[in-house]
């Protein structure tokens, strides 16, 4: 075929499709150690313990029962509760690669299964899409908001994800564009939603929910200190070597500034203190030599602020100095605490 007929460029992207999907590529499928994977739920979640435990059992009749047709585990709750993150520990704890189908607002049939290709501009859906991006046909695929999708003219996306989640049916999964079915047999489904109500009782029927109710102020400030902070941090380049927030000043952000049943909008704020250090931090340090002396102290702040200044220090370093002359004036500074004052003049000011 030549690149001037037309059809060229639709046919070689169908084409290119067929090659890149996983047709039988997958994941080496390890022994599940049940240990292990109760440690990789505990260290990346904070409580939740009965959740954790129902994963924990479903983890365990897939290893005596591989191929057993288990319902598919849908977690329930309001949003930040940690269901998108539960869903990929169960991926990392299983050694699989994780996909996310996000559903939110799906209303077209064509977003699941797509388009034919018959129509211009024809696109697989998003479960085919998602293969193609992790390259392998064994990943855990989580149906994120599985209740935000709705049904009109164009189709009932339910009905297509009930095929999608049957054991009978998934191992011929039809997509429209690919135009030939697709095993989807050996992917492990999780699924997510705000409220089980909206969804279609027929799906629902295929699933097992577990709610995620919320957690009290002081769940949220253990999850803060333990997890959140430590990961913001990491986010900005800063550690707590930089940076310090208080307990006392989690739990004035949790009181003041957050009204929420999960921990999103808490990590938001813990985020915004962050950035705000970090332009003080930055600001302290006018001068970063590049000299030996700079190389010990291989925090991540400081190799950012090496790559990013590197250009200008260059010409700040008068010509002619001694390297240790100037690696003297490197020195860390005590670490910013984030009191009070901080808190209101970076999320501002709310009157009790
Ligand atoms: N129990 C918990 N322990 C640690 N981190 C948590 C916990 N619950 C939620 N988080 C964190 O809060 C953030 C929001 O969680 P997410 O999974 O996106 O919520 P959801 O999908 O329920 O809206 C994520 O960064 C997640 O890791
Ligand atoms: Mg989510």
């Amino acid at each position: 075929m030549q690149p001037q007929q037309p059809g060229y460029s639709s046919s070689r992207a169908y084409l290119e499709l067929l090659s890149d999907l996983p047709w039988q590529k997958a994941s080496k499928e390890h022994e599940l150690d049940l240990r292990a994977a109760q440690e990789r739920l505990d260290n990346d979640h904070y409580g939740l313990v009965k959740v954790k435990q129902r994963i924990i059992e479903y983890l365990a009749v897939r290893k005596l029962k591989p191929d057993a047709r288990g319902p598919v585990l849908c977690f329930v709750g309001p949003p930040g509760v940690g269901k998108t993150s539960l869903a990929s520990s169960i991926a990392a704890a299983l050694d699989r690669k994780f996909v996310r189908i996000s559903l939110g607002g799906v209303k077209d049939e064509a977003d699941i299964r797509g388009h034919r290709r018959t129509y211009i501009g024809s696109m697989p859906g998003r479960l085919i899409d998602g293969l193609k991006k992790v390259a392998v046909c064994n990943p855990v695929m989580l149906l994120d908001e599985i209740d935000k999708t709705g049904s009109d003219v164009r189709g009932d996306p339910a009905s297509a994800l009930l095929e999608v989640l049957d054991p009978e049916q998934n191992k011929t999964f039809n997509d429209h564009y690919l135009n030939v079915p697709f095993d989807l047999s050996k992917v492990i489904f999780v699924a997510t939603a705000n409220r089980a109500q909206p969804i279609p009782p027929p799906l629902l029927d295929r699933m097992e929910v577990i709610e995620l109710p919320g957690y009290t102020p002081e769940e949220k400030l253990k999850i803060a200190m333990r997890h959140l902070i430590p990961r913001v941090l990491d986010q900005h380049g800063l550690s707590s070597e930089f940076l310090q927030i208080p307990k006392a000043m989690v739990q004035l952000v949790i009181q003041r500034y957050t009204r929420e049943a999960g921990v999103r909008s808490l990590e938001r704020n813990l985020a915004a203190l962050a950035r705000a250090a970090a332009v003080r931090v930055a600001e302290q340090e006018q001068v970063v030599p590049l000299s030996k002396g700079v190389e010990g102290l291989s925090t991540p702040l400081l190799e950012n602020r090496l790559v990013d200044s590197a250009e200008v220090e260059m010409e700040v370093i008068p010509m002619g100095v001694n390297n240790s002359d100037i690696s003297n004036t490197f020195r860390i500074t005590s670490p910013l605490v984030v009191d009070e004052a901080m808190v209101e003049k970076v999320l501002g000011v709310i009157s009790v």
